[in-house]
């Protein structure tokens, strides 16, 4: 676990960690969620990436999830990472992946080699990815409702709960165990108990971050102690 002191150093430190893993490997999977808290670090690959100083022509990026047919595109994840990544890297169009857009996203994840590195923000409930409580250990990727806690911690997003999609695609836990890395961030006060129980409480589908506990190569980075 990587305690770090703000906001800004856990960015620094997630954006550190991307970069490494693009020039040991230029052809890396990644595995990358949209949220809040990933948002600094994109800024500073946006950045750098702007700067020329990084290349991503080889990279593969896969989305973790995606809504079922929000009233308008720009309300998408899709739309959410090309606006605060992909757009400012030279990663090809063909390089981009959004499981609704594909029949067998575990398949094609596969034939790429698989998820070298994949990055998650945790829900308040929980959730890691789209899998909400009650989702078991070994899920591929699937179609879900999503819970109310959920709509509504993203209904900033939508101008209002009734606007938020009921229904996501997501990775599933089997699909992310399945990455080679994972890094797990988590951002302020809210974040803290649940990581807590994540972390130190039984793995169980009723919090389904606890299952990370499973993966031999998992990192936390936090701006908080535990
Ligand atoms: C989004 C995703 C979600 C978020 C989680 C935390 O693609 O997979 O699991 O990572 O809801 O969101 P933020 O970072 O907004 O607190």
């Amino acid at each position: 676990m990587t305690k770090t002191d703000s906001y800004e150093a856990l960015s620094h430190e997630l954006a550190e960690t991307i970069v490494k893993q693009l020039r040991e490997k230029p052809n890396s999977c990644f595995g990358l969620p949209t949220g809040r808290t990933p948002l600094g670090c994109y800024g500073l690959l946006s950045q750098w990436s702007d700067m020329r100083v990084l290349d991503w022509s080889r990279a593969r990026c896969f989305q973790l999830d995606e809504y079922i047919d929000p009233a308008e595109r720009s309300m998408t994840f899709e739309h959410f990472l090309e606006q605060n990544l992909f757009k400012h890297t030279n990663l090809p169009e063909e390089n981009r992946f959004n499981p609704r857009q594909c029949d067998d996203y575990d398949g094609l994840i596969q034939s790429c080699g698989g998820l070298d590195l994949t990055i998650l923000g945790i829900g308040s409930n929980g959730h890691i990815a789209f899998n909400e409580p009650g989702t078991v250990r070994e899920s591929w990727t699937h179609c879900l409702w999503l819970t109310e806690s959920t709509r509504e911690a993203n209904k900033s997003y939508f101008g209002g709960q009734p606007r938020v999609p009921r229904q996501a695609i997501t990775m599933g836990i089997e699909t992310i165990l399945q990455s080679d890395k994972l890094i797990l961030i988590a951002s302020g006060d809210k974040k803290r108990a649940i990581l807590e129980r994540a972390m130190l409480g039984p793995v169980s589908a009723d919090v389904p971050a606890s299952f990370l506990s499973l993966h031999p190569h998992v990192t936390i980075i936090t701006d908080f102690d535990l």
